[in-house]
């Protein structure tokens, strides 16, 4: 008799689902829930619980969710991808039956507060449509893309803590990459096209689009860490750097960017935004290759996020920091890069980097017939070259010791050439 309650003692229990509730939430209802951009709902036990071996399926091959950095980097806000930890949870649910009781809450993914001031919304101009097809330009590597100018009207500085982007069009557009112009060189560069907007990218001169975050997939709202914001200074413009994708219908864009804006007197620490990357590449058809970009730190930052870029011919890139001590660390790295997922990865905790580290990105690019995002097929000779990085990371970080942020902009923006 004893036989039986051993074999019982030893089965490995199911999870319930008030376990893998705040999984779900956090890792799947973010996309899968009424409004957001996953093809059905699964922030419902029976949703779930419906599709689970399909679900058990790409937890397992790790298709889903589909953040993009691997485990082996630091600590995502919120998200990034699923810890070895949970995975095991949620497939031992799924394995187990996925039981749940009748009344079983919802996962909600949380809403968290904000501690804006104000918010200023920005709407779109109407008027441009997602094509139903591709369109190639000469700008090969800026194609699908179309970049709004947002004047924000602002007589003096803004200290903006969030962005969010709201549209109803949920899987036509990637990414959306957010910086500020105060120069009136994206204005202009709107105003010369007739319909919304303007089909370069949303660099301005040498400041990066992105520099104050990329919106992507799932994460169309960027919160920056308590305490932390971005300057954008007196009469700026929002450039809206949007990636689009054909989907074999005219798409009208519509949506609006809000800002959260701190009080002038907050005591809130200031961030800018630089950037290791590669500016140019160039490829023989059938060429892969290694690039490496790097550059040197000259004071002690703390980084708060970084916003990836890539083009279609990046396979992986790894971003390592190797500290004067001689010692190293990943600090970020995607083993299959999609641009499709691109997003600010927000760090779950600010991370200190000292005086004279090298930050080094390690790309790997591949224009052979073999990479399956590649934009021509058979492929062709490429040079591809972009001031701001073809392919890189963008770093939002703040001094150390905030007295010195006037000397960390003249350093960033030094550092663009
Ligand atoms: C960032 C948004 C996002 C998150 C987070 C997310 N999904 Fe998805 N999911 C999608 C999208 C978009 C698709 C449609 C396929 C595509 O575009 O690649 C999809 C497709 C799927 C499919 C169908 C797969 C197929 O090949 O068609 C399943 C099953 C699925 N998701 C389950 C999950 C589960 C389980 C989680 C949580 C562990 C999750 N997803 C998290 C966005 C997301």
């Amino acid at each position: 008799m004893l036989l039986p309650v051993l074999l019982l003692a030893s089965q490995p229990e199911v999870p319930t689902w008030e376990d893998v509730r705040p999984i779900v939430a956090r890792q799947c209802a973010v996309c899968h829930a009424p409004g957001g951009e996953g093809p059905f709902r699964l922030d419902r036990a029976s949703d779930l619980a419906a599709r689970r071996t399909f679900a058990a399926a790409v937890v397992r091959d790790e298709i889903m969710p589909p953040w993009l950095p691997s485990h082996n980097g630091l600590e995502i806000q919120g998200r990034g991808a699923l810890s070895d930890e949970d995975r095991k949870t949620l497939l031992a649910w799924f394995e187990g039956g996925a039981p749940y009781e009748t009344d079983a809450k919802p996962a909600v993914p949380l809403q968290t507060i904000l501690n804006a001031d104000q918010t200023i919304v920005l709407p779109i101009e109407e008027g441009f449509s997602i094509p139903a097809e591709s369109t190639v330009t000469i700008h090969t590597h800026t194609h699908n893309v179309r970049t709004f100018a947002l004047p924000v009207v602002n007589d003096e500085p803004l200290l903006v803590t969030g962005i969010r982007w709201d549209s109803p069009i949920v899987n036509a557009v990637h990414s959306v990459a957010v910086s500020a112009d105060a120069t009136g060189q994206s204005d202009l560069a709107d105003s010369l096209e007739e319909s919304a907007g303007y089909h370069m990218s949303g660099d301005v001169l040498r400041r990066p689009a992105g520099g104050l975050g990329v919106l992507g997939v799932g994460a169309r709202k960027l919160e920056l860490p308590e305490g932390f914001a971005f300057e954008i200074p007196e009469a700026s413009t929002l450039v809206t750097e949007m990636s689009y994708r054909p989907t074999g219908r005219d798409v009208p864009v519509t949506g609006s960017l809000t800002l959260d804006i701190a009080h002038p007197e907050d005591d809130v620490r200031k961030l800018d935004t630089f950037i290791v990357m590669k500016p140019w590449i160039k490829l023989d058809a059938g060429e892969r290759r290694k690039e490496i970009g790097d550059i040197e730190i000259p004071m002690d930052l703390d980084v708060v996020a970084m916003s990836p870029r890539g083009d279609h011919f990046l396979r992986s890139m790894r971003l390592i920091a190797h500290d004067p001590d001689g010692g190293s660390q990943v600090l970020l790295e995607y083993p299959d890069w999609d641009m499709h997922w691109r997003q600010t990865e927000v760090l779950a905790k600010p991370l200190r980097i000292k005086a004279g580290t090298r930050l080094e990105v390690i790309l790997d690019i591949d224009n052979s017939d073999d990479n399956p995002r590649n934009l021509f097929y058979p492929a062709e000779d490429l040079i591809l070259g972009r001031f701001t990085g073809v392919d890189g990371i963008l770093f939002h970080a703040a001094p150390a010791d905030p007295s010195q942020y006037p000397a960390f902009s003249e350093w960033v923006d030094s550092s663009r050439g």
